[in-house]
């Protein structure tokens, strides 16, 4: 998805394996209460710089949310075996300046469509029982969830993938890779202006 807002625009898109700073960039930024809700118990930043060196293994997709280029919130989904895998892990996170604004909702349903194209059937979340924003967007996407006394299992079934589906994927990615570009020329051209509008030196 892309606004048409300019360099505040949200881009949501997937991350490639070479961005993998962004994500670790990002996952730092989190507030300790963010990060504990993230990775179910309080991680240091050595946890997190170790965990995304691992993340791209392969069937991993991490899809991200970018405001104003940079990446706000993401969203991990992990297949659950290697070939022809029916059900996946998903992990969230939203950096608590943007939480709450919708973006947890727009990921979800994009990785819903990730997951469908990918023959995947079951999404399973696991959070910390009091976590209740992230059961009311699981909730939204008619999800089953299963309590137990400090944690809460979320499951949300995907539709099976039609070609519809898959071009839609496409053309979400198709139309984010360009709202990116748009931005990085955006903000190229700013800074060229910036340099345009420098005061001369003074001669000697
Ligand atoms: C949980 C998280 C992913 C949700 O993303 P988000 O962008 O904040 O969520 P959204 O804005 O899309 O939706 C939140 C919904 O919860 C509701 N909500 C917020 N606080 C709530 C609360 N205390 N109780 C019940 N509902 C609540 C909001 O009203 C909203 O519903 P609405 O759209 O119907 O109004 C995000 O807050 C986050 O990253 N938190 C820290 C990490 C984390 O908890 N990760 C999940 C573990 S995998």
């Amino acid at each position: 998805m892309t606004d048409s807002q300019g360099d505040t625009a949200t881009v949501i898109r997937r991350l490639w394996p070479a961005e993998a700073m962004m994500l670790r960039d990002h996952l730092l930024r989190l507030d300790s209460e963010s990060r504990r809700n993230r990775f179910g118990s309080s991680v240091s930043d050595a946890f997190v710089a170790h965990y995304v060196g691992r993340v791209f293994r392969s069937g991993t997709v991490v899809v991200g949310a970018f405001i104003a280029g940079e990446l706000r919130a993401a969203a991990e989904l992990y297949p659950l075996s290697e070939v022809l895998a029916h059900e996946a892990e998903a992990a969230f996170s939203v950096e608590s300046g943007f939480q709450n604004a919708g973006l947890g909702t727009l990921l979800m349903e994009r990785l819903l469509l990730v997951a469908r194209n990918r023959g995947i059937r079951v999404l399973q979340m696991n959070c910390l029982a009091h976590n209740r924003r992230m059961q009311m967007v699981a909730r939204k996407f008619a999800a089953d969830l299963s309590f137990d006394t400090d944690q809460v299992v979320a499951q949300v079934t995907a539709p099976y993938a039609t070609p519809l589906s898959l071009v839609e994927e496409a053309q979400a990615e198709a139309r984010a890779v360009a709202g990116a570009f748009m931005q990085a020329q955006r903000s190229a051209a700013g800074r060229l202006l910036d340099l345009w509008m420098l005061p001369l030196p003074k001669a000697a």
